[in-house]
């Protein structure tokens, strides 16, 4: 580890060494939450408090930023030796810990594991990430991403769980929860980041109201309820002003009304601009090496442009969050046996089965009859491809892939499997498609299509299917009549033209290095699927808010996604929380009680839900709200949901718990939330666009 102290014995630099000590803290109430207890919190506090004192300016400037040299695979913001400071080393990222580390589980990507709509499933994926990074030598992992899917084009669409923000709150809290069991979390990319190309100098214009009830709430969910260990911000610039310069984001919001009590730091190489905006809007660590800060921060500092009182407030995030951690004690270990466990690896799978979105399947040609099936053909772009995401800060190298080939020749054992490599072109060809049981067309996307920018391919430049990809389905959708199309892509797809051409679809994301195993399992039945789309899929792109990649200057309304397409009242191809199963559900007695509530009230909706068809499954029931009241609000927007398991024939009942605080609007003129007296519709059903029960409660003033 490197020996700060030593450098800085050889040039000491007293200012702030032997100083004014800080008034000793005792923990508030966001802090004792921060750190778990209210022993640690006060052990940590009076810690930090007889540290600080002894510290030199230029240690405290020190650790304020990272140090350039990765430390295997690692990124470190440097400790302290002689003060028992210890290294904080960081690690991406949100679909496993990141390549440079090394072979790790690949899971399948957010917005794959958005469609599980299952928060559970998310914390033990959490977890597990948690601790493979740990085992990397890592205590911070760089994930969740989690901005709002603003538009599908986003390169970085895969990394974050969808579009809706009461949905983003759920999975990323648990992501959160359950990878703080092992390291601190990352809340990231704070905020408003939802355009690649442009990222490190668009100015997003967004108005109060939008920021706060759609680009925020998840942010606060995960630092209130999660107490997340870390915030990254974002590149780009919020109303005229960088991320990581943004006194209304960092000081007064995050800081501020949220209580943040860990460090903000910044997102990697281009993310900071000034040394005195950065520090006096809350930015305490820059990464991955001082730019602004380090000797530009400590001449500011000494020349009385930033006050000593700013810096050790930030060193005392970096330190608090440390030894809140305990990253002293448990420090990060090298353990590859961590890595790829038998049981990561199969939640991966089991992750990956519960993502797979069945899109259309009119005439149930799927699930594949196995005791009928005797050749299948595979074919399409990505039939033997390990397509699992994108090759920027989020990849992972896992020990194997499973392509969906590879996945059905294992999955169907005395089947013939064929592979196709090409279009079908020869009479040969012909006769081959003719004589199968069943076609299957893998196509999609892959990482030369979308991405991170600077490092990969940045956004979509359409939401089309690559024009040879079509072609590929419609020469083989020509050639028979049992044409099933697997899509893999981070985000939508505008493939509504083929719909009436081919028997099934379904859509696979970027599945993860089983996926190819699960896409088997659910085409041959063994899995029925319950993913549910965390976007809407437009019939045209044009349905859609404009998605300009170009300007250095954007302005964001409260519209996209269902919401937007709700307004105009415009159908989407696919709404937002469908998906099909291999049987059908109904939804009844919806009972939302008290029908009259306050507005700190908590209202229980309930309803029965039957599985009506043959086969067991799982269905995911959407609770949305909306109505008209003075501020402005969407048609109506997801507040609750819940799944249910469920055998054929069988009903439960499922409740979902609305707290009528969580229906505010932000009201502009009083600079706060607030709950409307009026009346708000309860819609239930299972999707945006099935919404068959209905109530009203009616809230009192
Ligand atoms: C990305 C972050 C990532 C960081 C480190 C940046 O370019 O935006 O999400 O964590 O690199 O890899």
């Amino acid at each position: 580890m490197r020996t700060l102290s030593r450098l800085i014995l050889a040039a000491p630099i007293l200012l702030g060494c032997g100083a004014t000590p800080p008034a000793s803290s005792a923990p508030t109430a966001a802090i004792i939450a921060y750190c778990g207890s209210e022993a640690r919190a006060g052990e940590v506090e009076r810690r930090i408090d007889g540290l600080l004192p002894r510290l030199s300016l230029s240690d405290k400037v020190a650790l304020m930023h990272g140090s350039i040299i990765q430390a295997d695979g690692t990124w470190p913001a440097v400790g302290i030796d002689e003060f028992g400071i210890p290294t904080l080393a960081m690690i991406d990222g949100p679909r496993g810990v990141g390549r440079a580390a090394g072979p790790a589980t690949a899971f399948p990507v957010a917005m794959a594991r958005g469609a599980t709509f299952d928060p559970e499933m998310e914390r033990r994926i959490g977890e597990a990430i948690g601790r493979e990074a740990h085992a990397s030598g890592a205590a911070v992992i760089l994930a969740p991403t989690m901005n709002v899917l603003r538009h599908p084009r986003w390169g970085r669409a895969q990394e974050t769980y969808g579009e809706d923000p009461h949905h983003i709150g759920a999975l990323a809290l648990a992501f959160v929860e359950g990878a703080q069991r092992h390291v601190l979390a990352t809340a990231k990319h704070f905020a408003v980041n939802s355009i690649e190309n442009t990222r490190l100098k668009v100015d997003v214009t967004v108005d109060e109201q939008t920021l706060r009830e759609i680009y925020l709430p998840h942010f606060r969910r995960v630092v209130v309820e999660g107490r997340v260990g870390a915030v990254m911000a974002a590149y780009n610039s919020v109303n005229g002003s960088f991320c990581s310069e943004n006194d209304h984001l960092l000081r007064e919001i995050l800081k501020g009304e949220w209580s943040f009590a860990g460090p903000v730091m910044s997102d990697w190489l281009w993310g900071t601009h000034d040394t005195l905006a950065a520090s006096r809007a809350g930015l305490d660590l820059e990464m991955p090496f001082a730019k602004v800060y380090g000797d530009p921060l400590q001449g500011a500092v000494e020349a009385g442009q930033v006050p000593l009182s700013t810096v050790d407030d930030s060193v005392r995030r970096v330190l608090r969050a440390r030894f809140c951690y305990r990253v002293d004690t448990a420090p990060p270990t090298h353990d590859l046996a961590a890595r790829e466990t038998p049981d990561h690896v199969a939640l991966a799978g089991e992750a990956a089965e519960r993502s797979l979105v069945l899109l259309t399947n009119p005439g149930g040609l799927l699930p594949l009859a196995r005791a009928k099936l005797r050749k299948i053909v595979v074919t399409g772009k990505l039939a033997d491809s390990a397509n699992i995401g994108d090759r920027g800060s989020s990849s992972v190298m896992p020990s194997h892939v499973v392509t969906p080939l590879a996945g059905l020749r294992a999955a169907a054992p005395g089947v013939e499997v064929v592979h196709l490599a090409a279009p079908p072109s020869s009479p040969a060809d012909d006769a081959l498609l003719a004589a199968a049981d069943a076609v299957i067309v893998i196509a999609g996307l892959t990482s030369d299509d979308e991405g991170e920018a600077q490092v990969a391919a940045g956004d979509r430049k359409s939401l089309a299917l690559p024009a040879d990809q079509v072609a590929w389905i419609r020469a083989v959708a020509a050639r028979s009549d049992r044409v099933v199309v697997v899509l893999e892509a981070g985000a939508a797809l505008t493939v509504g033209d083929l719909v009436p051409e081919v028997e099934a679809m379904l859509f696979a994301w970027y599945p993860g290095m089983e996926g190819g195993t699960a896409i088997a399992r659910v085409l041959l039945g063994d899995v029925n699927p319950s993913g549910r789309l965390p976007l809407v899929f437009p019939a045209r792109e044009a349905d859609l808010p404009p998605f300009d990649n170009t300007s250095e200057k954007v302005a964001y309304g409260p519209l996209h996604g269902y919401r937007h397409l709700d307004e105009i009242h415009v159908a989407p191809l696919f709404p937002f929380g469908f998906g099909l199963s291999y049987t059908t559900f109904a939804v009844a007695n919806l009972l939302v009680e008290p029908a009259t509530a306050s507005a700190n009230g908590t209202v229980r909706a309930t309803c029965d839900v039957t599985n009506t068809g043959a086969k067991g499954g799982r269905h995911t029931v959407q609770l949305y709200v909306g109505g008209k009241g003075a501020l402005r609000r969407p048609v109506r927007a997801l507040r609750g949901f819940s799944q249910v398991d469920l055998n054929p024939g069988e009903t439960r009942a499922v409740t979902i718990e609305v707290k009528i605080e969580d229906l505010a609007s932000w009201d502009e003129g009083a600079a706060a939330f607030r709950v409307e007296p009026a009346d708000y519709t309860f819609e239930v059903g299972a999707s945006s666009r099935d919404l068959p029960l209905h109530a009203v409660v009616t809230v009192t003033p």
